[in-house]
Formats: structure tokens, C-alpha cells, sequence
């Protein structure tokens, strides 16, 4: 089971081919997804020979195989973790039964609504991303985006899988509908607000693999919770790749933390102006990006009080991040949770039933896990000698759902009028002026071992390769 067909025309270990009409009519979608990665996928590169890694047993040992790959004969596929025997139900009304193997008709919609919401994401990242080829920093660089997107890439196959398998003409439907929304198209546009934002340079796709990929980390915790095991099992490995995502945002902001800092000690100087000159991104201007991506990300969790959460974790359908681990009754009835509100022109905690919170025990997970590696890109500046701390802004710090929306705050938490956000929020938030600063650093490095001046190169190379590795091939 853990060991992965590769004979089949759409790799898998789910013995796809003892179920003909599954088999078809994924192979009727196959063709529309390699059309929609040909058309939305990375810009130019179908020539391209990228050194990747790709997953050839869902062990947690070796189960990826690197080499150059031709990108659009990467082979996508279904990869399941391998089903836990007698796996039982651990949360919500149904807790001790045994775990489904097929959907109850009663969770059917919601379920659906919960994996299309989930696939949408990943087309939609590779969307945001495909022209930033164009402008990577390095070799080395590009090779990881381009993980990056075939990977999102699979991860849509993981959805549509489930679609296909488990919802019949309804999931198929769904299945073209995921190829057919546009990351920001106005008129058919992908399902979250975050997702239609545009990915326009590099220091926004390290933001964005730093902080929105890791919003997929909590999500795909939760769902690896999820009574529905089919739904468990690919989740978990689905997680396994998005460790990767996460590295290369967190590598990369501190590359690009690392490379200012150099240049602050070489010109012994904290002036942005200076900075800019020099060719580097000023910390100021780092901060506002964090702050922009944090909040935009912290969104994704959804209104702080939510039936949807309570009815999705009492019937069994998403945990809570780490569930196993929790030391409660896993039902959550009678039990509170604090969520924020504004009264009075302050910001005021609220206790609210937690199964309507559920929405915010997640988002409140999510942000301890994202401080984590803001500490240590912090440490990087330390060890520079540098007096600067980078910082979350306050989880109120623009907000645009649920109870905080619209509501004015400034990153350090104190409500704001209208008069004072606008004549703060460029030192809030990246302004025009800043993004068309960065966007000008952006050229495009491509000789082997080279790198753009605004970013440090790494510590060590892909799959114990030399930095200077020809990791993609242009032919
Ligand atoms: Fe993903
Ligand atoms: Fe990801």
C-alpha cells in the first residue's frame, strides 16, 4: 500500500485500476488538468528540466526520488497515508464509532463543500504564482517555486480524487469546476478572498509560503481528524509536502533578512533610503509585508463564531489542530472560548459557546505555530548585532471577517478612527511606493550559483546538492 504504482497512467496507490469507472473518469479529467497547468502554470517553463522530487512511497522514510524532470511530465498522482487498522471516530457526536469508509448521506453536502473549499486553494496558488519564473533570484530559487507549484498541483489531484470517488456526478461536476475559476477573474473568481490576491513579487511569495501555506497546515491538521477516512489519509500526506512549502518561506525571509542585516553592518546605517539605494529591502519595509500577509492569512479561519465550525466538528467531519493530543472530552458541549469584540471603542474579550469559536481555537493555534518562526528569522537580526525585532501585528490588525471587520486597529491592538488609519496605514501596510520599490529589485538571476543582491544565498542545497547545482535545466 505505501508503495506507489507508477505503471498506471495516473500514478497512484489507491489500486485505481480495480475500479474501471473511477479509473476513466479521472483519465477523462487528466487531459483538462495538464490543459489548465499548460495555460495557468508556470509561464515559460514547459521546456524546462527542473531537478524535483517526487513522492514514490508515502513512508516517512524516502518517499521522494529526486531528479530532473521535464515539467509537464511531472507525474501527478493519488497518494494516500495508509489506513490505520480499525481506526475509530475521537471527536464529536459520533466519537468511539468506527471511522467511515464511505460518506453518510446526511454529511454529504457539507463534506463536498469542505474539500472543494480545500482544493480550491491549490490551483489557485499556482495560479497567484506563474509569472514569478520570470523574476527568481536563482536557480536555486526557481527549483522551489517550481516544487512548490507542482506539488499545489497534486494537491488539487488529492481533492478531485476524492470528488471523483465519492460524489459521482456531483464531484465530477465539481472536478472541472476547480479548472475552471481564475485566481482574481472578477466573473469566475477561486472561492477565498486571500486566493484571488496577487503573488507579484518574490518577497510576497516567501511571505506567502511562510504564512498562507501554513494556514493549509492547519487546515489539513484538521481534516486529518476527520471521520470521513478517506479524507484523513490523504490529508496526512498532503501535510508531508507542505513541510516544504513552509521551509522555503521561512529560508527565504531569512535569506532576505540575512542579505539586509550584511548590509546595514557593511554601510553602518538604518536609513531605508540608504538601504533602498544599496539594492537591499529595508526591515521597516519587511514588517509592513508580514503584516499585510499575517492578517490577510488569519482571515482564511473564518468568522470567529460560526455555526458551520460547530455543526462541522460535532458531526465529525473537522477536528481541531491536534486533536489526539487534547485533554478534553472531545465533544466540547457546555464549554467557552474567548473571542474578540469591540465595545465602547475598545477591543474587549467575549466568552462564547467553544463550538462556535472553533473557527478561532484554530486561528489561535495558527498564529502561536507562525510566531514560532518569526523568533527566529528575529534571531538572525539579533546575531547581526542589529536592534530591530520583527513582529505579528495584533490578531484585530486589519480584519476583514467576522466580527472585527472594518473595524480600525493599529498592529499593536489600539482601536484607531478612520482619520488615524489613513494617516498611518503606509507604515502599517506596504504601500504603493514600497511594492513598486520591490518589484524593481526583481531581475532575473539564472546562472548557477548566482544571486540577486537583495537576498543571502542558503546554507546548504537541495537533497545535500552544491548551491551552485544546475537545478534547472533552460534547453
Ligand atoms: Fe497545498
Ligand atoms: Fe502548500
Amino acid at each position: 500500500m505505501s508503495t506507489i504504482n507508477y505503471s498506471d497512467k495516473i500514478p497512484n496507490n489507491v489500486n485505481l485500476s480495480e475500479d474501471r469507472t473511477l479509473q476513466r473518469a479521472l483519465e477523462q479529467w487528466q487531459p483538462n488538468y495538464l490543459q489548465w497547468w499548460g495555460d495557468m502554470g508556470p509561464d515559460g517553463s514547459q521546456d524546462f528540466d527542473v531537478y524535483l522530487r517526487t513522492a514514490v512511497s508515502v513512508d516517512p522514510q524516502g518517499w521522494a526520488q529526486f531528479g530532473h524532470v521535464k515539467m509537464p511530465d511531472y507525474r501527478w498522482g493519488i497518494f494516500l497515508n495508509p489506513a490505520e487498522k480499525d481506526r475509530k471516530i475521537h471527536f464529536g457526536d459520533h466519537k468511539g464509532e468506527d471511522a467511515w469508509q464511505d460518506i453518510p448521506g446526511e454529511y454529504r453536502a457539507n463534506l463536498r463543500r469542505i474539500i472543494v473549499t480545500q482544493g480550491d486553494t491549490e490551483p489557485a496558488s499556482v495560479e497567484q504564482q506563474r509569472h514569478l519564473g520570470l523574476t527568481c533570484p536563482s536557480q536555486y530559487d526557481l527549483r522551489n517555486l517550481f516544487q512548490v507549484n507542482v506539488e499545489e498541483g497534486r494537491h488539487l489531484w488529492a481533492m478531485v480524487y476524492l470528488l471523483h470517488k465519492y460524489f459521482g456526478r456531483d464531484g465530477r461536476e465539481e472536478g472541472e469546476a476547480l479548472l475552471e475559476r481564475r485566481s482574481g477573474q472578477e466573473d469566475n473568481p477561486r472561492i477565498l478572498q486571500a486566493f484571488n490576491e496577487e503573488t507579484p513579487d518574490w518577497l510576497s511569495f516567501f511571505m506567502f509560503t511562510y504564512f498562507t501555506d501554513r494556514d493549509g497546515k492547519f487546515q489539513l491538521c484538521a481534516l486529518a481528524e476527520s471521520s470521513f477516512d478517506p479524507l484523513a489519509r490523504t490529508t496526512k500526506f498532503m501535510l508531508t509536502e507542505e513541510a516544504h512549502h513552509m521551509f522555503v518561506g521561512e529560508s527565504g525571509i531569512s535569506r532576505v533578512i540575512s542579505r539586509t542585516c550584511a548590509a546595514m553592518n557593511e554601510l553602518k546605517t538604518d536609513d531605508p533610503a540608504k538601504l533602498r539605494a544599496a539594492g537591499v529591502i529595508d526591515l521597516p519595509t519587511l514588517q509592513r509585508y508580514l503584516n499585510f500577509h499575517f492578517s490577510v492569512t488569519i482571515d482564511l479561519f473564518g468568522a470567529d463564531e460560526s455555526s458551520n465550525a460547530a455543526t462541522f466538528y460535532s458531526t465529525g467531519l473537522k477536528g481541531r489542530y491536534e486533536e489526539g493530543k487534547r485533554l478534553d472530552d472531545h465533544i466540547l458541549k457546555g464549554q467557552t472560548y474567548k473571542v474578540l469584540a469591540v465595545q465602547n471603542g475598545q477591543l474587549t474579550e467575549r466568552e462564547v459557546p467553544m463550538l462556535n469559536a472553533l473557527n478561532e481555537v484554530l486561528r489561535d493555534d495558527y498564529i502561536k505555530d507562525s510566531i514560532g518562526g518569526v523568533g527566529r528569522w528575529n534571531k538572525v537580526i539579533e546575531k547581526a548585532g542589529i536592534p530591530f525585532k520583527l513582529v505579528t501585528p495584533h490578531k484585530a490588525f486589519h480584519r476583514n471577517i467576522g466580527a472585527l471587520k472594518g473595524v480600525k486597529v493599529s498592529p499593536d491592538g489600539q482601536v484607531v478612527s478612520e482619520a488615524e488609519w489613513a494617516a498611518n496605514v503606509d507604515k502599517w501596510l506596504p504601500s504603493g511606493g514600497d511594492r513598486a520599490f520591490v518589484a524593481s529589485l526583481m531581475g532575473r538571476v539564472v546562472e548557477p550559483g548566482k544571486f540577486a543582491n537583495w537576498i543571502a544565498p542558503p546554507v546548504m542545497g537541495i537533497n545535500r546538492q552544491p548551491v551552485d547545482f544546475d537545478y534547472v535545466r533552460f534547453n
